[in-house]
């Protein structure tokens, strides 16, 4: 089958895209830059060359491919509304494209911000519709399509996708602890963090577009909850730093732009897409990923 995937050179996509190839699938991955372009080359990916806002090069990527997967994101936590306005108008593009068609569309999204009080399931539908919502309301977005003939399935994933190599929150909250000489967690730490490790998640993505039926909601999510005291702890143990609680007024000055996120209670059960995949997380929990090392190297705490 050939697979368009966005996203490609990214964290998730990289081990998505390892699944697909190890399928024998034939995998074209849209790149912005030379240096994305060249990677994914060398592991034997098709390129096609453009920007999240080049809906040109995504409309032909999608034309092109039996099945698409989405998993690009700008990114931007400087301007979150520009990476939502581009998330929908791709999202919007590749479902255009594919009206009709019965060609698998599977999307990123995330399980924050599904439910309170409770783990977010599969069946908890997101609240957020429209441009100006988080994502840019693109999960519901890409739902709508079923009804048109899209084979549309949201790939839902843990708040930390962590591993060896990871740039994102994780490493952020890692490169944060080491620039103030001390692990912290917001309040009393016990609000929750769900994980899934890398390998786990691009499991999630190629048996998803495999199995997954239209409209199906996944989560890629290999642990429900992880206090974020408890991540601080390991994090403080792992880089030798005192653990410390963050006063709710200072969580914004300590954390910068990732306060708007390590605050949020956020669990999230699988049990659906278990049973629907016949997937099980095997890679490592993120306790023992931190425990071995895993966020121990230096990551400026800017990167995302
Ligand atoms: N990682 C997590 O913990 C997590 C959790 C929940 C949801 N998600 C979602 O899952 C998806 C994948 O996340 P990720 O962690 O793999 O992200 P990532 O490592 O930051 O990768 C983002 C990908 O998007 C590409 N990209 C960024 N801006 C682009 C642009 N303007 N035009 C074209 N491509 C562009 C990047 O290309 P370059 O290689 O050229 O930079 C990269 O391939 C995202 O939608 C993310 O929001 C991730």
């Amino acid at each position: 089958m050939r697979v368009f995937v966005t996203g490609a050179s990214g964290w998730i996509g990289g081990a998505a895209v390892d699944e697909l190839l190890a399928a024998g699938h034939e995998v074209t991955g849209l790149a912005r830059s030379d240096a994305s372009a060249a990677a994914l080359e060398t592991k034997g990916v098709r390129v096609r060359r453009g920007d999240l806002d080049d809906l040109g090069s995504i409309r032909a990527g999608a034309e092109a491919a039996d099945a698409v997967i989405h998993l690009a994101n700008k990114h931007d936590w400087s301007n979150p509304a520009a990476s939502s306005a581009a998330e929908r108008a791709a999202v919007q593009t590749i479902g255009d494209t594919l009206v009709g068609s019965g060609r698998p569309f599977l999307l990123a999204a995330g399980v924050a911000g599904l439910t309170q009080g409770r783990p977010a399931t599969e069946d908890d539908a997101s609240a957020a519709h429209g441009p100006n919502s988080p994502r840019g309301g693109s999960e519901n977005l890409a739902l709508e399509f079923v009804a048109r003939g899209v084979h549309t399935v949201s790939v839902r994933f843990g708040a930390t996708v962590h591993g060896v190599g990871d740039n994102g929150f994780m490493a952020t909250i890692a490169a944060i602890a080491r620039e103030k000489g001390v692990s912290g967690y917001p309040g009393d730490g016990t609000n929750r963090w769900p994980a899934v490790h890398r390998s786990d998640a691009g499991r999630v993505v190629a048996l998803g577009r495999e199995k997954a039926p239209a409209g199906a909601r996944l989560h890629a999510v290999g642990e429900e909850g992880i206090p974020t005291r408890e991540i601080a702890e390991a994090i403080g143990h792992a880089l030798g730093l005192p653990v410390a609680s963050i006063a709710p007024s200072d969580v914004e000055k300590h954390f910068g732009w990732l306060s708007r996120f390590i605050g949020m209670d956020a669990p999230a059960t699988s049990t659906v897409t278990r049973e629907l995949l016949g997937w099980e997380p095997m890679g490592p929990t993120l306790i023992a990923d931190i425990d071995s090392g895993a966020y121990s190297t230096r990551i400026p705490a800017n990167a995302s």
